[in-house]
């Protein structure tokens, strides 16, 4: 009659499937219960059918039995030391990894009833940083650097400097400077919109007679080429 009822209460536990989610590198607990001191001399097995050798972890009457074990789990598996005598069979595994994503069965095997499967565990792990996350974080990190460079070199991308004059005065100096040195055989050209040559200057000295009409003698540009960029029309 005893006997009935274990196997009964077995039968009740059996075949219990659960899924979890976890994150990389964290621990888990996957649960499994069986009625506390109702087996005689059990194994208990936490293993991976899709694994070779399956074993997860192994306890027995005189404590763990890992020399079976999956070397993929050495050294993260763990059982309540008193696990058999208050029948909470539950496996403690840590520092998860992405490939522990699995379904995990928990059995025992006893001197009477033989092998008995009590729980199945469906874990899944994910990863804390999703590739997506990641992909962003870059993005980002690239529009702020991005935008850090354009805003230091604003200068280099700046539209054409505007300088307001009334028809009718005199003159007016429109200022452009050089950060280099130039070489003294250097030509420098002011153009209008127009493409027609306002002043020219080449080998140390004016050149007249490449300057567009309109702006004959109207112009003149500063001696001085280390700083260039007088020009008054
Ligand atoms: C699982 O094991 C780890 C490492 O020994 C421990 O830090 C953690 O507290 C355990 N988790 C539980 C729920 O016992």
């Amino acid at each position: 009659m005893k006997t009935l009822v274990v196997f009964l209460l077995l039968m009740n536990v059996s075949q219990h499937a659960s899924a979890v989610e976890s994150y990389e590198g964290d621990s888990f607990v996957m649960p499994c219960q069986f009625p506390k001191d109702l087996l005689l001399d059990p194994t208990v097995v936490w293993s991976r059918s899709d694994l070779s050798p399956p074993t997860v972890h192994q306890r027995q009457l005189q404590g763990d039995e890992l020399k079976d074990q999956n070397q993929h789990y050495s050294g993260r598996t763990s059982m309540k030391t008193d696990a058999l005598e208050t029948g909470d069979l539950s496996l403690n595994l840590t520092n998860l990894q992405l490939s522990d994503s699995a379904t995990y069965t928990c059995s025992v095997t006893d001197f009477r009833f033989g092998y008995k499967r009590l729980a199945d565990v469906q874990l899944q792990v994910k990863e804390r940083f999703p590739s997506w996350a990641k992909a962003l974080l870059v993005l980002l990190v690239l529009l702020v650097v991005s935008g850090g460079l354009l805003f230091h070199f604003r200068h280099y991308f700046m539209s054409v400097p505007w300088v307001g004059v009334d028809s009718g005065v005199e003159s007016v100096q429109l200022i452009c400077k050089t950060t280099v040195c130039l070489p003294k055989d250097a030509k420098v050209e002011w153009k209008d919109e127009d493409n027609r040559k306002v002043h020219v200057y080449e080998n140390g000295s004016e050149q007249p007679e490449e300057q567009d009409d309109k702006y004959k003698n109207r112009t003149k540009m500063n001696r001085n080429l280390l700083e260039p960029g007088d020009l008054t029309v």
